[in-house]
């Protein structure tokens, strides 16, 4: 039986800890993984942590890695992962190896504009709507300069406010949507305070309007929010060599180049190998993501919904051979800031930055492509000729070891055994069993 408490976020930390140890824990020790491993000692830095959010009771460590060897448009980078999954960091730098000697990555911006709206309903006449959207439109602008005007400094701000009627899909309902230049900044907050004014003086203004009084219409602001899906902010990252550049130890450069745009072929039409295939590009994405302190559940949303935006949901990567040359490409949309948020402020998010040599939001944009890419590229690479679980397993040795509480001798010497024997959870087992005997 749980129970219910009021008031726990006005409860110290440790007090929060307390209660939570009382209530859902045999073992009053539960509370050391809390308090003595994961708490840092440095007072300062942990409560940067605690106040990142509300009911902190302690951190949640995800190991911090390094791609190295990515040629970006001429450039070399290092590339930041945060990630737990073990096969992630090893696929990256594996792939910016392989396309270091093959011309590296390069990519493009095709657009940076970013949404929001203001949602409505109106119940009255549509053309006296249309006449007073355009009459106030000026006022919005002007009303939201405060807000604007730094932006606008920096060659950012609002690029346009629309009227849109969507009284055909739902009864009433229309919008004002408004397309922003957010430059370096991810630009929710800046959206949705420009969005929120905007419902002010729009609503503030309809009321003041003989007209709509008389004909006693009603207007109903029901929310102003920036949206996550930003089909015009994208960046195209691709790589290309000729086919038999490909060629590798065991491995026929032409045969290859087929089987792999193959493969990306079927993720174009099969939604259920489409999402995997996805979510492998996803791993890089992520990773990088979360590194750089941007905001991944954001780029999630947009990256699906862009990914279904021809009415059925497809591969975000892809891949075709013409004249004997391989060319293998991605086109994602992403909504990432390099200040603000947590860009200053998490200590390892500004070394992760400082790493990158501080890009700006539009490079940022095409390192994260790029990490998708190289991801997608290491994905379909093993799926194609070794299979994926060898290099996955290889990798995971190490999660069962730990599991296995192996000690440093046993883990070289499985490590060593495991160089020339498939790796499964159970061999390992066995394995440890033996050693152990
Ligand atoms: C695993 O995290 C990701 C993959 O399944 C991606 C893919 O199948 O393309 C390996």
């Amino acid at each position: 039986m749980t129970k219910e408490i009021s008031g726990f976020s006005k409860l110290t930390k440790s007090q929060k800890i307390a209660w939570l140890t009382e209530t859902y824990f045999q073992d009053a020790t539960a509370a050391t993984t809390l308090l003595t491993s994961y708490w840092n000692d440095d007072k300062k830095l942990q409560q940067l942590h605690d106040e990142f959010i509300e009911n902190t009771i302690t951190n949640y460590y995800l190991p911090l890695g390094v791609a190295p060897n990515f040629l970006i448009n001429n450039r070399l980078y290092v590339i930041p992962m945060a990630i737990e999954e073990s096969s992630v960091v090893a696929a990256a730098s594996k792939a910016a190896k392989f396309w270091r000697t093959r011309g590296g990555f390069k990519t493009t911006i095709l657009g940076t504009t970013k949404v929001g709206q203001v949602h409505f309903t109106y119940d009255g006449n549509k053309e006296d709507l249309r006449i007073f959207f355009n009459n106030i439109k000026p006022q919005l602008l002007e009303d939201a300069q405060p807000i604007t005007i730094n932006m606008e400094k920096r060659g950012g701000g609002i690029k346009e406010i629309s009227l849109v009627d969507k009284t055909d899909s739902l009864d009433h309902y229309y919008q004002l949507h408004c397309t922003f230049e957010t430059l370096d900044a991810m630009g929710a907050n800046f959206i949705n305070s420009c969005l929120e004014q905007f419902a002010t003086t729009f609503k503030n203004g309809f009321y003041e309007e003989t007209r709509f009084r008389e004909s006693e219409s009603q207007l109903n602001i029901i929310m102003s929010i920036l949206s996550n899906y930003v089909p015009d902010c994208v960046v195209r990252a691709e790589v290309s060599c000729p086919v038999t550049d490909l060629t590798e130890k065991d491995i026929d450069g032409a045969a290859f180049a087929h089987k792999f745009a193959q493969a990306v072929a079927i993720a174009k039409h099969e939604p259920y190998r489409a999402v995997t295939h996805n979510k492998g590009i996803m791993n890089g994405i992520d990773a990088v993501i979360l590194a750089t302190g941007n905001d991944f559940r954001a780029v999630e949303a947009g990256v699906h919904a862009y990914a279904a935006k021809d009415g059925h949901y497809t591969s975000l990567t892809d891949a075709h051979i013409e004249d004997g040359i391989f060319t293998f490409s991605i086109e994602i949309p992403l909504a990432l800031g390099t200040v603000g948020g947590l860009t200053k402020l998490h200590p390892l998010v500004k070394w992760s930055m400082e790493l990158l040599q501080n890009p700006s939001a539009q490079e940022l944009m095409q390192i994260v492509a790029v990490a998708g890419l190289a991801q997608n590229f290491g994905a379909l690479k093993s799926l194609t000729t070794t299979g994926i679980q060898q290099g996955h397993m290889k990798m995971h040795l190490m999660n069962i070891l730990n599991q296995l509480q192996a000690t440093p001798e046993e883990k070289e010497k499985t490590i060593k055994h495991f160089k020339t024997n498939t790796v499964t959870h159970s061999a390992v087992v066995s394995f440890i069993e033996v050693l152990r005997s």
